[in-house]
């Protein structure tokens, strides 16, 4: 059959096209910046480039001179697919029996001081990855096709699960090719972070550790293996000076800086990584008010990881006072083994909702605007609208059953080809 380039979904029910929190940049949302435009609408995708090309009223559509795949929409809503903006979704091992520690009373701290906590998943992941071990392989890419049948089209995903410098490259170089090779209509993309600051390694010191791992960045340049660089400055872990150093460093190389911030105590990382230019900085429980207002008035967006509050038992993020501040919040699964064992989006929404008290519309934009940008995407993707990437939902309008409320999920215009009409048209 002749490679069809566009797709239309036809006589949707209606589209949140997110314009309003584009207008607002993300800030201070209220409930009409979901921007609803009522059905029966047409949306045209140019699956080659993975852009939206028209959106018009069915009866009014432009006719395109070449074939078109249809795909019947139909009582169905879009919007905006999800963006995950910080996730570490690629380890080996579970890490179950800490969450029954942690609700005995033991602290992050303590068990990572044990041996337990990151320095467990770094023994299993470096191990699992030395050895190609294929069913570490299929568990990633399972996972990956869980986040994109729960919605996420967009994934970042951090290293800092390797003990060495050689296992740090291992994990990057193992993302990139996975994003690569991946079928594109059954994964999300994925972004890559270089994490090197997550735990320091007991035979090591912090200073020979950090200039170990500064010997990457040529290389991890050279492949375009990563995009962002991220640390874990917290009591216990790291210094924020190695962290500085570390930013300034990977900069030239042009990486951006997304950071833990500030979750377990007030490191002043909020305060420091903002000036330096930071895209995100992430967890915030323990922001100050300082902290708060250097946010509000920066470009930084702030994200805010409830999964790791319900799951390592520690306080919740002040979410209301950081979007009454006019901050640009981002909300994300921060998906791990130990502290955020989910990895759909929907259930960090719904602790949005329950815990965080924010709004539907703000946790709308959270999730997909504002995730966009967090990982600098901001420009062209998380609204619905022409000349847009075609990264999208496609909500069921009636049914009683929430777990089957999303119906289909298109990545760079790519619907899964299972549901491709079989039949193109001339319009
Ligand atoms: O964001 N805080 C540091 N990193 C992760 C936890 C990773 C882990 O425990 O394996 C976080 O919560
Ligand atoms: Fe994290």
């Amino acid at each position: 059959m002749k490679k069809l380039s566009l797709v239309t979904l036809t006589n949707c029910a209606g589209i949140f096209t997110g314009e309003g929190f584009q207008k607002k940049n993300g800030r201070k949302i209220k409930d009409n910046d979901a921007s609803f435009v009522a059905g029966p609408l047409d949306v045209t995708i140019d699956y080659d480039r993975g852009l939206i090309l028209q959106i018009a009223e069915t009866s009014k559509r432009n006719k395109f001179s070449t074939e078109h795949e249809l795909f019947d929409a139909s009582g169905l809503w879009i919007s905006s697919a999800f963006y995950d903006s910080h996730t570490h979704a690629l380890f080996s091992g579970t890490r179950a029996r800490e969450y029954f520690q942690r609700w005995a009373g033991k602290t992050y701290l303590e068990i990572s001081e044990s041996g337990g906590g990151i320095h467990n998943t770094m023994r299993t992941t470096l191990e699992a990855l030395r050895d190609n071990d294929l069913f570490f392989l299929n568990d990633f890419s399972q996972r990956l096709e869980s986040m994109y049948r729960s919605g996420t089209c967009v994934v970042e995903i951090k290293s800092g699960y390797s003990p060495t410098p050689e296992g740090e490259l291992l994990m990057l170089k193992f993302l990139s090719d996975f994003n690569k090779s991946r079928p594109a209509n059954r994964r999300p993309k994925i972004l890559s972070t270089f994490l090197p600051l997550h735990a320091l390694p007991k035979n090591t010191s912090e200073t020979k550790f950090l200039n170990e791992m500064l010997e990457l960045l040529p290389t991890i340049k050279k492949g375009n293996f990563a995009q962002f660089v991220d640390a874990f400055p917290e009591k216990g872990f790291f210094s924020l000076e190695s962290a500085i150093k570390l930013f300034k460093s990977a900069g030239k190389y042009g990486l951006k800086i997304k950071v833990h911030s500030d979750e377990l105590s007030d490191m002043k990382s909020v305060e420091t990584f903002c000036k330096m230019g930071a895209l995100s900085v992430d967890h915030l429980q323990k922001v100050s008010k300082k902290g708060i207002s250097i946010l509000a008035s920066s470009k930084t967006v702030g994200t805010v990881l409830p999964a790791t509050s319900f799951f390592s038992n520690i306080p919740y993020v002040d979410a209301r006072n950081l979007i009454n501040a006019g901050v640009q919040v981002a909300l994300a699964t921060d998906y791990n083994p130990g502290t955020a064992p989910e990895l759909s989006m929907g259930f960090s929404m719904r602790l949005a909702a329950s815990q965080l008290k924010m709004s539907a519309a703000e946790i709308f934009c959270s999730a997909t605007f504002n995730g966009a940008a967090a990982l600098g995407l901001s420009k062209n993707c998380g609204v619905v609208k022409k000349g847009y990437a075609a990264n999208l939902c496609l909500w069921k309008t009636q049914t009683q059953n929430p777990k089957e409320v999303l119906e289909e999920i298109i990545v760079d215009g790519l619907l899964p080809s299972a549901v491709c009409s079989p039949f193109p048209t001339q319009f």
